[in-house]
């Protein structure tokens, strides 16, 4: 039986408001074969190259980057919401749907000249990404390739990204669905 990563993400109508279609990736994280197939999945196109960290976004970023980080015996690195992390810390502001929002790194959690693999659940507008890229680079690190289990393509995240000069990777998308 040909199983799909598609098969394993639920569709919650309403959520956080009505419109809105919420991709689940929980149901995904649940099933110990969806997991594993999205994290091999994630890597795939990566296969030979070197990275010197993974970096997450904040939230469900930091679940697919720590196995991504394990998996290719590298250290990880959480983006944060403002405010939530100990250490010193630089910051990057972006546009959310209502308003805007700031996202944070420890300013020594890069060295210069460091590989990095960004990972997230989802790629929308592409704002969230944009700020870790930010703050990757204002590091002096280098962001080799962006990884999302979810491409909504409607909403032109891809676009945003690869004009930064990104090499974008997503296992699925959803449109007009
Ligand atoms: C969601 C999703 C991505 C981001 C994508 O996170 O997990 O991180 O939105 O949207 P964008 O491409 O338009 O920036 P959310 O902001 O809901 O926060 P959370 O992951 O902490 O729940
Ligand atoms: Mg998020």
């Amino acid at each position: 039986m040909s199983i799909n990563i598609k098969d394993y993400i639920r569709t919650i109508p309403d959520f956080p408001h009505e419109g809105i279609m919420f991709r689940d990736v929980t149901t995904l994280f649940l099933d110990p074969r969806g997991f594993r197939m999205a994290i091999d999945q994630l890597l795939h196109p990566y296969a030979g190259k070197r990275f010197d960290k993974v970096v997450g976004l904040e939230a469900r970023g930091f679940i697919l980057g720590g196995a991504i980080a394990h998996q290719l015996s590298v250290g990880f690195v959480p983006i944060r919401k403002a405010g939530k992390l100990p250490g010193q810390t630089i910051a990057q502001d972006y546009k959310l749907e209502y308003g805007e929002a700031t996202m944070e790194i420890h300013d020594d959690s890069l060295s210069a000249g460091e590989k990095v693999l960004l990972v997230d659940d989802l790629l929308a507008t592409g704002g969230t990404a944009e700020a870790g890229i930010k703050l990757i680079e204002k590091l002096g690190a280098e962001v080799i390739g962006c990884a999302f289990i979810i491409d909504l393509p409607d909403l032109g995240g891809r676009a945003v990204l690869e004009k930064l000069g990104m090499d974008v990777h997503a296992l699925t998308s959803f449109s007009g669905e």
